[in-house]
């Protein structure tokens, strides 16, 4: 039989364990074909014994129900630049993709199926350039992949964000307080945006239009003003302050940020020292984000990507990412995929809707 090797690389997300069910569920029918899965990316290649598992009906059996992935994943799996722990205890970085490619020839493997973000795809492209027959599927909850219009994992991302940001806004009103919330979203705002849009946010920061915590502050007092005593606050972990609006050096560049976590405590601070009056609480919901079952729409979307993925390896069709375009399924050249992100465009009317309903941005 023809041997072809899945594996799940990067931040979870929700749909990756669909993703590897549809590409199993669909080799299977070819009766030719086994599919195996690498453990922790392709790491499950580099060790000894190789942790390589084969995908029987028993093991992918309901698991697109499940988040998380059943092969684990790891950031710290790159073969381009793959870390080895020295006898003195310190790590040495090597490019090791010519060592890969060499092993799974060895292995006989016909296809490769990776499954990750723009990091996964980036990999995907070199190894592809080396001769390997390889398949990239997109995965982040962020949405901020240029190559296709929406990756699973986002919607289930949203809801969630969405459903926290609902027991926020009753908890706001009772006690007449601000909340911020704040979501995923290094580089692109698109899970900021769809929640405070889905919510009813007043206010939504994300990374690509910085604030001006003045204007904030005019809005929020203003709406205190109205009689609405409370207000709810969408923050992106990656949003800013426009440069020179904040005195406290929180969220200025350069100043210790932290990751996930800091923004909307930095935000609070920064609201108060531009004359807030209302008390102001914090929500950060970190990776419960990245949790949990799929919701049935990226349980869909990543089910097929998986199906696609095992039809371009059929016709041979390598060196491609499985895309979702239009309303359709569809394939882009790696080199595509890996050449643009998709972040949110400050004048697209998806940000002119929200503030047509009174969103604000704080620009
Ligand atoms: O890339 C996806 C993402 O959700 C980012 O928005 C976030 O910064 C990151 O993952 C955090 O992931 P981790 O803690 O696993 O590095």
């Amino acid at each position: 039989p023809k041997k072809l090797l899945v594996l799940t690389g990067g931040g979870d997300c929700p749909g990756l364990n669909a993703v590897i069910r549809g590409v199993a569920k669909r080799a299977r029918k070819e009766k030719d074909w086994e599919v195996y899965g690498s453990v922790e990316a392709f790491n499950g290649v580099f060790s000894e014994p190789k942790e390589l598992i084969k995908l029987t009906s028993k093991v992918t059996a309901g698991i697109h129900v499940k988040g998380g992935t059943i092969l684990k994943t790891t950031n710290k799996g790159n073969p381009l630049n793959y870390p080895a722990v020295q006898p003195d205890g310190t790590v040495l970085m090597s490019d090791r993709s010519d060592d890969l490619v060499k092993r799974l020839k060895d292995l006989k493997f016909d296809a490769i199926v990776n499954i990750g973000g723009d990091g996964s795809q980036k990999i995907s492209k070199a190894l592809y350039d080396k001769g390997l027959p390889i398949i990239g599927v997109p995965k982040t909850i962020d949405n901020d992949l240029a190559a296709t219009d929406f990756t699973f994992g986002f919607q289930t991302a949203v809801q969630i964000a969405t459903d926290s940001f609902d027991k926020l806004v009753t908890t706001a009103e009772s006690h007449h307080r601000v909340m911020i919330m704040e979501v995923m979203g290094r580089d692109a705002g698109w899970i900021a945006l769809h929640t405070a849009i889905a919510g009813g946010a007043e206010i939504c920061l994300i990374p690509e239009i910085p604030y001006d915590v003045r204007k904030l502050v005019r809005r929020l007092n203003l709406r205190y003003k109205k009689g609405r005593g409370f207000a709810n606050i969408v923050v992106a972990e990656g949003a800013k302050p426009k440069e020179g609006t904040v005195t406290s050096r929180a969220g200025e560049k350069g100043s210790e940020h932290v990751r996930l976590g800091g923004v909307a405590y930095q935000l609070s601070q920064q609201l108060k020292d531009a004359g807030c009056k209302a008390e102001i609480r914090e929500t950060v919901l970190g990776h419960v984000q990245r949790g949990g079952t799929p919701v049935a729409f990226d349980r869909v979307l990543a089910t097929l990507f998986g199906v696609r993925a095992f039809e371009l390896v059929l016709a041979n069709d390598f060196g491609k990412m499985v895309s979702y375009r239009n309303n359709a399924i569809t394939a882009v050249s790696l080199e595509e995929a890996t050449s643009s992100q998709q972040l949110v465009d400050k004048d697209s009317y998806l940000v002119q809707a929200a503030k047509g309903l009174n969103i604000s941005f704080g620009d």
